[in-house]
């Protein structure tokens, strides 16, 4: 008999996420019916997208979520036993899937191309959703050109360190705006970009006039609210953004109409292109995405970085963490 653990859902996020909105629950798995496999998880991610789509499940529900399992049995051929699978299960150890499982994003599961030496987690990271996103949302949204200058928001986490390594390889000059010493000091001598701010010790308007003195003509933006006013009111005409996500609006209840900033004289006076996308958009160009980015790897010209934190039991202090800025890179949870 194989005994699941699971978190649930007990009440919708208030603000940040507590520990008590969660429970951590035992459950049988049942015998497979036909077209069905169990998998047993190996990693699972935690995203700042959990925190607003929490909504869209209802109470009681599995906490949402991907990882990488491994296939302990099947009843379905084209899944067979020891092959490792990416799904969207939720935060559970043992699952009983369904090939057309597909989660908040109706992503179905798939089978993980084997990547030899690197670790099965980037699965979920950079040869996943956060490496699709700022492969396909800088290139396909921003529109970069060599030689102009590109800034990117939450730079020390996953989308936003590949992202802006992907704007050098393009011959940009690029500008990461991030919450840490470390992380700055990451991206600037690690991963190669130009100039690293920390939004919690310094003035960004200044540090931005200084450093981009002919202004910015690409944003691709991870965080929204008043850092992203702040690159929106530096940019050149006709620049471009890619909005990739909003984390500082995260804490707000979705049921009532957000009071926005007055951004638009900014989008206006300076006729910029502003783009909201999901990666699930490319969902027909997932594996080009995947084989693009593993090629970057191998080539050394995309750097990762993972903070792994052990054992299913802390997938809320991993999660939370990752919120509160504690991880660099990707966060994932090794079970
Ligand atoms: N559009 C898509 O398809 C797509 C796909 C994946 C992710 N996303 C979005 O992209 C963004 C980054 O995701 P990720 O997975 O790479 O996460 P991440 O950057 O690895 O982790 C989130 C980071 O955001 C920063 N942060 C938290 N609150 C903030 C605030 N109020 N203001 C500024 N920064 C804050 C923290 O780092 P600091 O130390 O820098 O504060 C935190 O570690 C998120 O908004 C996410 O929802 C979108």
């Amino acid at each position: 008999m194989v005994i699941a653990k699971k978190f649930v859902i007990n009440k919708y996020f208030e603000g940040e996420p507590k520990r008590s909105d969660l429970s951590l629950v035992e459950e049988e798995i049942p015998e497979l019916e036909d077209g069905e496999f169990l998998i047993e998880a190996e990693y699972l991610s935690v995203d700042p997208y959990m925190w607003p789509y929490v909504y869209h499940v209802p109470l009681g529900s599995t906490m949402i979520g991907s990882q990488i399992g491994k296939i302990i049995q099947t009843k379905n051929s084209k899944f067979r036993v020891g092959e490792y699978i990416f799904a969207n299960v939720g935060w559970r150890t043992h699952t009983v899937v369904n090939e057309d499982d597909g989660g908040v994003f109706e992503q179905t599961p798939y089978i993980m191309p084997d990547i030899e030496d690197l670790p099965r987690s980037l699965g979920l990271g950079t040869l996943g959703l956060t490496g699709n996103a700022a492969y396909f949302g800088l290139v396909e949204i921003c529109f970069p050109n060599s030689g102009e200058t590109l800034v990117v928001s939450g730079a020390g986490g996953a989308v936003g360190s590949h992202a802006g390594q992907v704007g050098k390889m393009l011959g940009m000059t690029v500008i990461g705006i991030t919450g840490s010493d470390a992380k700055c000091k990451w991206i600037k001598e690690e991963l190669g970009f130009d100039h690293a701010i920390n939004y919690k010790t310094q003035d960004v308007a200044a540090v931005l006039k200084e450093i981009a003195p002919n202004k910015i003509d690409c944003y691709f933006d991870n965080v929204g609210g008043e850092i992203s006013t702040i690159v929106l009111s530096q940019m050149n005409l006709l620049g471009r953004v890619a909005l990739c996500g909003c984390i500082s609006s995260y804490d707000g209840d979705p049921k009532i109409l957000p009071k926005g900033t007055n951004i638009q004289p900014l989008i206006l006076s300076a006729q910029l292109k502003v783009e909201g996308f999901l990666a699930m958009r490319w969902m027909n160009r997932w594996a080009e995405g995947f084989d693009q980015n593993l090629e970057w790897i191998r080539q050394n010209k995309i750097k990762y970085h993972e903070t792994v934190t052990e054992g299913f039991e802390n997938m809320f202090d991993a999660f939370i963490g990752m919120l509160q800025g504690n991880s660099m890179g990707k966060a994932v949870v090794k079970v």
